[in-house]
């Protein structure tokens, strides 16, 4: 059976962020379930944005030629993308400023998607062996078992969206192995 190699399996996140913006911009202005939808796209590209950092980045840096400057291009992308969330952290779906945080998100997400699929992920592909790339999808798939989902409304008091502990923390915490349970 073919499993997804690592490629595949990140740009399956890529079209999940995509779909979460699409269903996002569906719902009405100020509709509560928007904040639902962003919260879930930040658990997804967190989680994404640390796979990354673990098992995309170490093997770009070493396989790929100019792999460092590559890295270094995307860890400041992927910065962007994280102090975004921050600040959306801090925004219900009526709250001005909402909307246009989820805008910039989504232009610094594509640019994201872009600059990997067009260049380092084939960079990449040219440079590992089918083995290596999918044992660094074993490992990302592996990685996308230990984030937490999004709780039903009904467990709003989940420590993990409240908003004072810092959600975008917490997952890196988590997801990294440094933190506690959430
Ligand atoms: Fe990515």
């Amino acid at each position: 059976m073919h499993s997804l190699d690592v490629v595949e399996e990140l740009a399956v996140d890529h079209r999940e962020a995509e779909a979460l913006f699409d269903q996002i911009r569906a719902l009405p202005p100020a509709d509560a379930r928007r904040k639902h939808r962003a919260d879930d796209l930040t658990i997804l590209l967190v989680r994404h944005i640390v796979a990354e950092e673990e098992y995309l980045h170490p093997a770009v840096r070493e396989q790929v030629a100019g792999g460092a400057a590559l890295v270094e291009e995307a860890a400041a992308e992927d910065g962007r993308i994280q102090a975004t969330l921050k600040e959306l952290e801090h925004h219900q779906a009526h709250d001005p400023g909402f909307d246009d945080l989820v805008d910039r998100l989504a232009a610094e997400v594509s640019a994201h998607a872009e600059s990997q699929e067009h260049r380092i992920f084939p960079a990449l592909r040219s440079s590992c062996t089918t083995d290596e790339l999918q044992t660094l999808g074993r490992k990302v798939r592996h990685a996308k078992t230990l984030a937490p989902t999004r709780p039903h409304p009904a467990e709003a008091s989940n420590k993990l969206l409240t908003p004072a502990v810092g959600l975008v923390d917490r997952l890196r915490d988590l997801l990294s192995g440094r933190g506690h349970a959430v």
